[in-house]
């Protein structure tokens, strides 16, 4: 599918003088990942000018806003508009130093150099899903929550996990499964959901998806953990945004700028490793060529060559942070 199917919104400033957040409100339990590594790498400063091109509950880009005290800037990107409200609540306090953009970092080119932050210090992209979308049972990302088959991370956008569940063929929802979910029994759940049809809330859908499963595995992980995720980015068409961000950011970044990118699963984490690490080799020509053909020069360096992982304490107060990686480049 492709992106301009999915094409985000865009929007104008989301007002930073509103009331504070309340107590209680969905998403209070979001807890940034690996937040002390990300300050570390990015090193923010007070001149210098970010971007938070995830910017979810706001938790990362509060610690950036903090860091870079008293004159950093920071635009913050979220394409669901619901979470860039309550970020720019929470995030009320540092009106003047801190702009909202609605829309899809796959575009963050052109809404970095439409809002003047063309040239940054440091961008940051924490990928997935925060615990304010999850949470929310009427987005459907949850199967522990009975929601509708929504899992639009932007709600303006045309297509829905309703209408894939419900009126791809068999093969195709097979191959979705298989590819962006890395579920081996794919082909039996595929079969299991088209027999259930119609199918409109996520707990059904759990019940199918786990009933197709069950006798074949003792896993770790519920069974429906893989169906879903591979429905949430098919709909999301994350991977196809993730490749234009990872080759558009670069170019945003002054020299000695730094790019972090946490992944949480292994589609997401190939995507960043290849692109950084292309970007990091410089010239592609055969050995046996003796003089550089290709003209392809060094964008990057990666901070670290591997991925930066979250504590063992980290892991236990945080479950979601689990699977997290990060990785670190910075411009040549
Ligand atoms: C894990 S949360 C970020 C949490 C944030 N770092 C914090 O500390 O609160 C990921 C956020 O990225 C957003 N997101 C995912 N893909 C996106 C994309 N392609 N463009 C813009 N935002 C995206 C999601 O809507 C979600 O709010």
């Amino acid at each position: 599918m492709s992106l301009t199917g999915l094409a985000a919104t865009r929007a104008p400033m989301v007002s930073t003088s509103r009331a504070k957040t309340g107590p209680g409100e969905a998403g209070d339990t979001h807890k940034p990942v690996m937040l002390s590594q990300v300050i570390e790498h990015l090193r923010p400063r007070s001149s210098g000018v970010y971007i938070d091109a995830t910017l979810g509950l706001g938790g990362h880009a509060r610690a950036i806003l903090e860091e870079s005290s008293p004159e950093g800037k920071l635009l913050g990107i979220d394409r669901d508009r619901q979470s860039l409200d309550r970020a720019a609540r929470r995030l009320a306090g540092y009106a003047g130093r801190v702009e909202f953009h609605h829309g899809n970092f796959a575009e963050v080119k052109d809404i970095a150099r439409h809002r003047r932050f063309g040239s940054c210090d440091g961008i940051l992209a924490d990928l997935g899903l925060s615990s304010f979308q999850l949470e929310t049972a009427e987005r459907g990302f949850s199967f522990q929550r009975s929601g509708p088959l929504d899992m639009r991370m932007d709600t303006a956008s045309s297509l829905t996990a309703d209408h894939v569940v419900n009126r791809f063929p068999e093969p195709k929802l097979a191959g979705l499964i298989y590819s962006y979910g890395d579920e081996p029994g794919s082909r039996r759940i595929a079969r299991a959901i088209v027999r259930a049809r119609p199918l409109h809330d996520t707990q059904s859908l759990a019940e199918v998806v786990s009933r197709a499963v069950r006798s074949r595995r003792r896993a770790k992980i519920h069974p429906a953990t893989r169906t879903f995720q591979a429905l949430r980015i098919f709909v999301n068409d994350e991977l196809e945004a993730l490749r234009q961000f990872v080759a558009s950011a670069i170019g945003l970044l002054k020299e000695g700028g730094r790019l972090a990118i946490i992944s949480f699963h292994s589609l997401e984490d190939r995507i960043v490793k290849g692109s950084l690490g292309s970007m990091a080799r410089g010239c592609i020509c055969p050995p046996e060529v003796p003089v550089c053909v290709c003209d392809r020069k060094k964008l990057l360096k990666l901070v670290c060559r591997k991925p930066v992982s979250p504590t063992e304490e980290e892991k236990i107060r945080n479950p979601r942070s689990r699977s997290a990686k990060l990785r670190v480049a910075e411009r040549l």
